[in-house]
């Protein structure tokens, strides 16, 4: 494949490719020269299975032979024993399920949106603030990048959503001095993962969920790049 040609048919949101791959198995993928190598960037965290494992490529050429999509009116059974079987990992709670990690976290200030409405008695605008950390990263859609601190992510997209602020990442007081009567929720990365994987610790982590149950906060944590068992348990928070 002639990589220049790359750029003419698609919009460049990253720098260009270096090399295009072709198939991989498991741990290793190769390039369409034929040269094999050991895929250390797992799609950026995404693909946390390897590549076609024959379950997965089973379990996924069945489903497409047998039934793509009915709209979210009607009912797919394996949708909801999909759902419980996540939710049992997480513990308690229901599922939406997403199509990326952006659009979860949109669900999340959402939510966070109407949980600050319904403490203020049903009025909009006043219980609004979103406090995340410096150095996250949430996303590219207009609500996550509002979410994410970094000039990389938000320069030249102004007006961006209102109602975020930034705490200095694994610092409570820094959080704390932020948290007041018109903050809604508490949204961080339990594990920075494009912050260039910085931990927070686990008494700043415990730190927060008592402030926030205190105050009546959400704690929302974003776990796209540090949950599905790459730490060890299937959520990283579980580890605090
Ligand atoms: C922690 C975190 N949250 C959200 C996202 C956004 O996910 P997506 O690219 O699927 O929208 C990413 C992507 O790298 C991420 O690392």
């Amino acid at each position: 494949m002639d990589l220049t040609e790359y750029g003419h048919c698609l919009i460049n949101n990253y720098a260009a490719p270096p090399l295009a791959f072709d198939r991989g198995e498991g741990a290793r993928i190769w390039d369409v020269g034929g040269n094999e190598y050991l895929d250390f960037s797992s799609g950026i965290a995404v693909t946390c299975l390897g590549h076609s494992h024959p379950k997965w490529v089973s379990a996924v050429q069945k489903q497409a032979a047998k039934l793509v999509h009915c709209t979210n009116l009607f009912a797919i059974p394996e949708q909801a024993r999909l759902a419980e079987r996540l939710t049992a990992k997480a513990g308690t709670g229901r599922m939406l399920f997403c199509n990326s990690g952006a659009e979860a976290n949109e669900a999340l200030i959402k939510l966070a949106r109407l949980y600050g409405c319904s403490k203020a008695g049903g009025e909009e605008g006043k219980i609004v603030k979103i406090v995340t950390a410096e150095g996250d990263f949430h996303g590219r859609t207009y609500g996550a990048m509002s979410a994410t601190s970094g000039s990389k992510i938000r320069s030249g997209f102004a007006p961006l959503a209102p109602g975020f602020v930034f705490a200095k990442f694994n610092e409570l007081a820094s959080f704390e001095a932020l948290l007041d009567e018109d903050t809604a929720a508490v949204l961080i990365e339990p594990i920075q993962g494009e912050g260039g994987i910085r931990e927070t610790s686990d008494d700043v982590l415990r730190g927060i969920r008592q402030l926030c149950d205190e105050r009546g906060i959400l704690l929302m944590l974003d776990e796209v790049q540090s949950g599905m068992g790459r730490t060890g348990r299937f959520f990283s928070y579980e580890n605090a």
